[in-house]
């Protein structure tokens, strides 16, 4: 949530901090700002409410300054003005950050900053505070000290002080930063993809130490001033990845890449046809000791996490239970080091996950966490991480990265059923072989895009819509009604099937869509009468089934197939179906689906 980019260095400030800000844009897009010391001593400041483009288009070219910080943002505090836009400027401090100063208004009571605001974020506060220990002290990383000692909450700040030329300094609290210094300069971003067309060497800046930024070296301290060297990390995959590449949506793009980011991330861990954590270092007692399983997550990950309950409790029969991060974090957990908890987020720093985590190991219990980005604070946190490889996901529905969690779920469930005896190394072997088929499985339903299109252009205009399904096919369902809700702001209920005559039938009217997923044997005559119930009341079914299934003209109005025999398996090619569908629809709306209104990717507040 909201991005930050800082930049000093040879190169023309301006230009660099505005194609970092494109680039992060997918953390939050109320409005933009941008503040450059310039080379005769003075400060420019923009601020513009909009995307990127409109801040862009309000900066003249060729400002002569190369030492400045921008940021793209996601309105907590305040509403979305130019005056509430970042960076804030009090005397010589200006300053730009992401999270959420808990105790702003003590802090403006205690020093007596009321009334002297200019916009009503809490951030003004945190400028007027660290400008009132610059004025005591003199001294930049006294002020920044002092603050800090103060301030509750998350932040990620940058500071600029307009008597330092060519000097950044920033510091964090569980909201994330990184930073780099390369030939063209020191950069410091909310995430690598900021930095990766200048360098593919970075580092994650620790919480709470301070850092002072120049053009040829970034100085680390801790609050006491002890000076620390960085640990060093590398960017795996290229500037390419983080660009449209000819697709005209991000979105477009990560739904394609699924079958290549779901082989990347299983290969790695098969050896001779069974699951291997060796090179992640998990070790299998983990696994062997545990007598139940907790998951815990927020919105997509969570339902990844479902879908990894159905598939553990059937194939280990051992207890498992997915909460939502935010509820847990809250909650008097019945948790003992048996448990083993399984974290699952893509960005690694939901902070509701987070804390989360937290409160998991302070009950004892080891924590294996499912991560994409390398070196986040989640991934850092746990115990133990199962990277998942889908490269930077920008668009900010997640695909890919549900894909490629849902991966890793099976196959952990495939090291367990082998290390707990749950099922002879054959049929782990068997169960792999078609956990291997799932890129194909994949491939298939993207094939069927264009009748997924025709589908959508139908519902585009549809008030709301209804996904249905029993048992994995639930699971499933959840995800779908979430894309589509997210990005074409259709209202759309996901509802186990048996479940809707109690309540949310009354809803059903002529046209409506249903969404039904009977893709599993044991449930399927069951599923097909609930789905009668509802065309029977007049709605338009778009019905998934595997391949071959006898089904009646009078159940559906569409019916399309996934080529998967084994029930176990058919997520993968149904997830692809519901993620076009809700491309489809919000393309036909016109909508911006890489950009839906009011979310932003990484939600790094509560
Ligand atoms: C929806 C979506 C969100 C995220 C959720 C957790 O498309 O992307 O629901 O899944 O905010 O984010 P991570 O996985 O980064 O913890």
């Amino acid at each position: 949530m909201c991005g930050i980019i800082g930049y000093t260095g040879p190169l023309m400030a301006r230009d660099v901090i505005l194609q970092g800000l494109h680039q992060l844009e997918y953390r939050g897009y109320d409005s933009a700002g941008m503040a450059l010391l310039t080379e005769d001593g003075g400060m420019y400041l923009r601020k513009k409410v909009g995307q990127v483009s409109a801040l862009e288009a309000v900066c003249e070219p060729d400002i002569p300054a190369h030492c400045g910080i921008g940021h793209t943002r996601w309105a907590t505090h305040g509403g979305v003005t130019d005056a509430n836009a970042h960076p804030h400027a009090v005397g010589k401090v200006v300053l730009l950050y992401n999270g959420i100063i808990e105790n702003y208004h003590t802090i403006s009571r205690q020093f007596g900053f009321e009334g002297l605001a200019t916009s009503e974020t809490d951030t003004e506060v945190a400028a007027q505070l660290i400008n009132y220990y610059y004025g005591q002290t003199g001294n930049p990383y006294e002020a920044i000290r002092r603050s800090i000692e103060i301030i509750e909450g998350s932040y990620a700040f940058c500071i600029l002080f307009t008597d330092i030329p060519g000097t950044i300094y920033a510091i964090r609290n569980v909201s994330p930063l990184v930073a780099a210094s390369s030939e063209q300069g020191s950069f410091i971003a909310s995430d690598v993809t900021a930095l990766i067309s200048y360098t593919k060497e970075y580092f994650v800046v620790p919480e709470q130490h301070i850092l002072t930024i120049t053009q040829d070296q970034i100085r680390m301290e801790t609050l006491d001033g002890t000076v620390v060297k960085p640990e060093m990390l590398e960017v795996t995959w290229d500037v390419e990845a983080a660009q449209k590449g000819g697709y005209p949506h991000f979105m477009l793009k990560e739904i394609y890449e699924q079958p290549e980011v779901f082989q990347k991330t299983i290969m790695p861990r098969l050896v001779e046809g069974l699951p291997n954590f060796e090179v992640d270092g998990v070790p299998d007692p983990l696994f062997q000791r545990c007598h139940s399983i907790q998951v815990i997550a927020c919105g997509t990950a969570m339902y990844a996490g479902m879908v990894g309950r159905a598939i553990m409790e059937k194939q280990l029969r051992i207890p498992v239970s997915v909460s939502i991060a935010s509820e847990f974090r809250y909650d008097t957990p019945l948790l003992d080091p048996g448990t083993l908890v399984i974290v699952v987020s893509q960005s690694g720093e939901t902070i509701d996950t987070l804390a989360a985590l937290r409160l998991a190991k302070e009950c004892g219990c080891p924590v294996l966490s499912i991560v994409n980005v390398k070196g986040s604070t989640i991934a850092r946190e746990s115990d133990y991480v199962l990277y998942t490889h889908a490269g930077p996901e920008i668009a900010v529905a997640s695909t890919k990265a549900y894909m490629v969690q849902l991966a890793v779920f099976y196959l952990i469930t495939a090291r367990m059923m082998l290390v707990r005896g749950a099922a002879e190394e054959a049929q782990v072997k068997d169960f792999i072989a078609s956990l291997a088929k799932a890129p194909e499985w994949i491939q298939d339903a993207l094939g069927q895009g264009d009748a997924i299109r025709k589908q959508a252009e139908k519902m585009a205009f549809s008030r709301d819509a209804f996904f249905i399904g029993r048992g994995m096919d639930y699971a499933f369902s959840l995800e779908g009604a979430l894309k589509l809700k997210e990005i074409s702001y259709i209202h759309a209920e996901a509802y186990a099937a048996g479940e809707l005559k109690h309540g949310t039938i009354a809803l059903i009217e002529p046209g409506v869509p249903v969404i039904a997923l009977a893709t599993q044997d044991h449930i399927f005559n069951k599923t097909i009468s609930n789905i009668r119930e509802v065309k029977a009341r007049g709605a338009y079914v778009i019905l998934i089934t595997k391949k071959g299934v006898p089904v009646s003209s009078e159940v559906c109005d569409v019916h399309l197939e996934i080529p998967v025999e084994d029930d176990r398996f058919t997520v993968f090619p149904c997830a692809v179906l519901l993620q076009l569908l809700a491309y489809y629809t919000a393309y036909a709306k016109g909508y911006d689906m890489d950009k839906p209104r009011n979310l932003a990717k990484s939600v790094t507040v509560e």
